[in-house]
């Protein structure tokens, strides 16, 4: 057979399938169970374009862990409360981010809140977020905040994912700040790479000032479209950039995601056989395979 670099239904030389990176497409196998639950690794989804499937990730990759026995906490970190809306949470009124931001009095446990999603518990956010960089200026230690809270919670859990908001600003490097791996998520369009060497300058002034040990967990390629030659080439020069840091897993672009946030549910519980809830369930098992979660 007729070998393309990063065609779909191309193989390599042992037969194995090579996948859209141009990399033997590895299946993952299914993550052993736990014996325990915890302490947390926590991993920020970050990139400061806006859409770039930063919440879907979140919601469906924290849905996906929660179905391999992880126990899962997502925290919107976003004003928007998108992520948090995703997941069925009515953020009105109720305790929320902003609160144990601002009170380190408050016990985190007060504003976690479980899912409909087994294994699945979200601190959600909602607008008042938006007036937290303002307040925060004038705290002592102000990019610790968002570590501080959540130091009274990871305990409990596998992994931590916080859903950041389009933006590299004081939310941004908090969340930087509080977190072990940060997770990339790039869409597959021609603007992708721009701004992406600031994200990059930006994680490694956290970890020079504030973070030592950030690393970061990976580059996700998102809304991939196999058909067109213009989605390829951009994966191409994504993988030209950033190498074995691309994630194997790629995410097709389908409209099934904004169908499950209508709703409410992860793709995984909307749409469990749909290739997009596979491909979730897949990047959960490549990063426990690469050890970025237990
Ligand atoms: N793989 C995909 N295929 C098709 N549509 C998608 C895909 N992933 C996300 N979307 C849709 O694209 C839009 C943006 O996605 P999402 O909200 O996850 O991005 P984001 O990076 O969190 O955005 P923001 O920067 O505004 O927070 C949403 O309407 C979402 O439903
Ligand atoms: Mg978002």
């Amino acid at each position: 057979m007729a070998v393309s670099k990063r065609g779909a239904t191309t193989t390599s030389d042992d037969e194995t399938p090579m996948g859209p990176t141009g990399r033997p497409y590895h299946g993952f196998p299914t993550p052993p169970k736990l014996d325990g639950h915890g302490p947390a690794r926590i991993i920020s989804l970050c990139n400061q374009k806006g859409g770039v499937g930063k919440t879907t990730t979140t919601i469906n990759l924290a849905a996906a862990l929660a179905a391999y026995g992880r126990k899962v906490l997502a925290v919107d970190f976003d004003p928007q409360g998108a992520m948090s809306a995703g997941l069925g949470i009515q953020t009105h009124e109720i305790p929320t981010i902003y609160d144990l931001l601002l009170d380190s009095k408050r016990d985190p446990k007060e504003v976690v809140v479980h899912s409909r999603v087994e294994n699945l518990d979200v601190i959600p956010a909602n607008i008042d977020l938006s007036a937290a960089e303002v307040h925060l200026v004038n705290e002592v230690a102000r990019e610790q905040s968002l570590s501080r809270a959540l130091r009274g919670v990871s305990a409990d859990y596998d992994v931590v994912l916080i859903d950041c908001q389009p933006s590299l600003g004081l939310l941004t490097v908090n969340a930087l700040t509080a977190s072990h791996g940060v997770i990339v998520p790039l869409e597959c369009e021609f603007f992708a790479l721009r701004g992406v060497a600031m994200l990059i300058e930006t994680i490694d002034k956290v970890r020079d000032r504030l973070n030592p040990t950030i690393t970061l967990d990976g580059v996700l390629a998102t809304m991939f479209d196999a058909r067109t030659l213009h989605s390829r080439e951009v994966l191409e020069r994504v993988v030209d950039a950033f190498g074995d840091d691309v994630l194997e897993t790629v995410i097709g672009r389908t409209v099934k995601f904004p169908d499950a946030s209508v709703s409410g549910m992860p793709i995984t519980e909307f749409a469990p056989e749909h290739a997009a809830a596979q491909a979730y369930l897949r990047l959960a098992r490549e990063l426990v395979a690469r050890g970025a979660v237990a």
